[in-house]
Parts: structure tokens; sequence; C-alpha cells
């Protein structure tokens, strides 16, 4: 298969889809790969080391999206490459579609197979393809909150671990999956009182028995979250209800009832964000202030920490991407559940439930292509 590895122009995404080693890979198995120059600059990758790994390096974009039966990316397309991608290729690629409706449309119009990464699903409902991202940017989320709380970028000046006869900051975290559970370990870590939110007892119960002594739980509904807004320096959004929009925990009402200089770090923004006030931002201009209340709320947190980013991700992504080009995409898809439910867009037809009702389109089962 002719594989395509587009360099990433979404802002400060320095991210790659694709390192040497996986190209090597990828071209030991029989495929042709070609790299845009200066993808993996921001990765520490240089050009040559890909050449030397097999690649063939392109200048740009739009012949590498032309050569390739697949493209790997990171991040979902954006409006210049939505002409590039055109009917029956493969894209395997983040996506998140329930979050913007124009590159639904987008994916919808070219034809392409899209094949989400944040949908790929194992029996047991774990995300392998969104594991990596989501330890960094649950880990990161402490960094950037901790960050923010300084009083020159407009937080409360606290510290997050106190100093021996003053208490330390007040962290709470919605969701204890992988983003909440890397949050709090890191919160926790630097001294912090934690709290963790979910609404899944089991996994409640689970942290409970895993976590250091300043960690607790607490169920998640909208009274509990509603208090313990008032008095908690940093919350961190990390809800996730697959392929669907985010519920919205914290309402804009609530800012109020927060004191002033309370950071709040949106991670599931890339779903639309569990906190009603937030919008997405850049790494140039990660934040915005409402009501004296700090919002983070970049929605590709992993982009800042390339060279940890790009070896997580690809760790997890590349035997996925060997097997689509050893099988082709219809192959491995009947061979596979995990990656079948990979499949939001075929053809023009939606194919993936929650992405169909987000936007009250069209669903079309799966089965009809394989
Ligand atoms: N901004 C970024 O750069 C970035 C990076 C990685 C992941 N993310 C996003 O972070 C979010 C979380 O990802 P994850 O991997 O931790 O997901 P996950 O599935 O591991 O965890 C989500 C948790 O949310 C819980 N939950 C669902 N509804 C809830 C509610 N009403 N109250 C409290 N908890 C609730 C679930 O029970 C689950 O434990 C996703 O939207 C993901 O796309 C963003």
């Amino acid at each position: 298969m002719i594989i395509g590895v587009p360099k990433e122009i979404k802002n400060n995404e320095n991210r790659v889809a694709l390192t040497p080693a996986g190209t090597q890979e990828l071209v030991k198995n029989g495929h042709t790969v070609f790299v845009q120059s200066m993808a993996g600059a921001g990765s520490g990758f240089s050009d040559e080391q890909y050449t030397l790994a097999g690649a063939q390096i392109i200048n740009n974009a739009a012949e590498v999206f032309a050569k390739a039966e697949m493209i790997i990316k990171v991040k979902e397309p954006i409006e210049q490459e939505y002409k590039l991608i055109r009917k029956d290729q493969l894209i395997f690629t983040y996506f998140h579609f329930a979050s913007y409706e124009p590159l639904t449309n987008a994916m919808v119009e070219s034809g392409a197979t899209c094949l989400a990464y944040e949908t790929v699903e194992r029996s047991d409902r774990s995300l392998p393809l969104l594991i990596p991202m989501s330890e960094v940017a649950g880990r990161m989320s402490i960094q950037e909150g901790a960050k923010y709380l300084e009083k020159p970028l407009k937080g409360r000046g606290i510290l997050l671990g106190g100093v021996p006869g003053v208490k330390p900051a007040k962290v709470l975290v919605l969701g204890g999956g992988v983003v909440g559970t890397n949050a709090a370990k890191i919160a926790a870590g630097m001294g912090a009182d934690v709290t963790i939110m979910d609404i899944n007892l089991d996994r409640l119960r689970y942290l409970d028995d895993v976590m250091p002594k300043n960690v607790h739980t607490m169920i998640s509904n909208d009274y509990n979250v509603r208090e313990l807004v008032k008095d908690h320096d940093l919350i961190i959004g990390g809800v996730l209800i697959p392929g669907a929009k985010a519920p919205k925990l914290i309402t804009r009402d609530m800012l109020k009832t927060m004191r002033p200089g309370t950071v709040l770090v949106d991670v599931a923004v890339d779903q639309g964000g569990c906190i009603e006030t937030c919008k997405p931002t850049t790494h140039e201009d990660p934040t915005f202030i409402i009501d004296d209340v700090v919002h983070y709320c970049v929605a590709n947190m992993p982009g800042a920490v390339p060279y940890t980013s790009t070896l997580a991700l690809t760790n997890a992504t590349l035997p996925y991407a060997v097997r689509l080009a050893n099988k082709g995409w219809k192959k491995a898809c009947s061979e596979s559940a995990e990656l079948r439910n990979g499949l939001n867009v075929v053809n023009g037809d939606i194919v993936y439930k929650a992405v169909a009702d987000a936007f009250n389109l069209p669903y079309t089962d799966v089965k009809k292509y394989l």
C-alpha cells in the first residue's frame, strides 16, 4: 500500500503520525511510505532519518495526499486539507467528529473512508488510541493548572503543594478515566488535596484502592459538583461519553460561586467540553477569563510536548497502521471489531451512531460495507 504522512498544520501542532522506526516497520512489510519534508522536525526527527528508514520525502502536502492510498495523521484535517482528500482514500487520524459539524460534512462529501483513532474500541470498552494522549494530557493538565494558579498569570496565587504550616491547594478532577487518573496522580504527587468525581462507582472503588491518601473520591452529580466548585482552586474536566459530546457538568451560573482566580482546565474540550463556558483555545493563546475564573481549553494539549507525545502515540497506532496496510481497511475491519469501531464515515455515509446523532444526520450500518 502507498502510505502518506503529511506535516501537521494545526496551530502549534508539532507531533507527527509516524516515526522513522514506524516507517521502517511499514517498509519492511512491503509498503511505500511518502513523508512530507520536515513532517517530523517538531518531534526531533529529520528528513534524513526517514530516508534512512526507507521513506521517500516529498516537498508539499498536496503531493502526499495525491499519491497516498492511506493517509496517517495526528489531528483532524483542517479546512485547507479538506479539498486534498479524495474518494476511496483511507484517512487514519483523530477526527472528533461530534464536536465539529463542518468537518463531518466535508468528510461525508469527500467520499473518503475515515477511521478515527478516538473510537477504535476494545471489547472491554477501552480506547487504545486515546489512552496515550489522555495520559499525556492528564499529566500535563496539572502542570498547566499549577502554572495558571500563579498570580501573574491571573490565578489565585496558591502553590499546589502548600508548604509546612500552609494548606495545599484543592484540586477537583471531573471524570476518573485515563485523563482524570493521570491528573490525580500528578496532583497528589505534588502534595495537593485531590478529589476525583465519576458516575461509575466501580471506577471510584478502584481509584480509592490504588490512589494515595491525599486523593478522595466522590460520586458525580449536579448537587455534588455545585458544592465542590465553591472551594476548589484547580478544576480538571476529563469526562467522556465515547464518540458523543461531553456533558456540561459546570454551567455558567456556577462560575459566580467560585473563588476569583480559580483555574479550570477543560481537557474534554475536544469533545465539546464539560464546562459550559469553555471554547477551544490554542497553545499561542491558551487561556481566557470569565467572572475572574481562568479557563484553559487547549484542544491539542499533547502538541506542546511533541517528543513525548509522538512516541506515545505511535507506540499505540503503529500496529493498527501495519494491519490496515497489510490487509486493506475492509479485510482488517471485517476481522477486527476493535478496528471496525473506528470507522466513522465511509463513502459519504456516517457509520458511527453517536456522530450521526450529534448533528441529526442519517446513520448507516457499517455492515453495508463489510
Ligand atoms: N485536550 C486535549 O488535548 C486532550 C487530550 C487527550 C484526551 N482528551 C479528552 O479528554 C477526555 C477524557 O478522556 P479519557 O481518556 O480520560 O476518557 P475515559 O473514558 O478514560 O474517562 C472518562 C471518564 O468520564 C466519566 N464520566 C462520564 N460521564 C461523567 C459525569 N457526568 N461525571 C463524571 N464523570 C463522568 C466516565 O465514567 C469515565 O470514567 C476526552 O474527551 C478526550 O478526548 C483531550
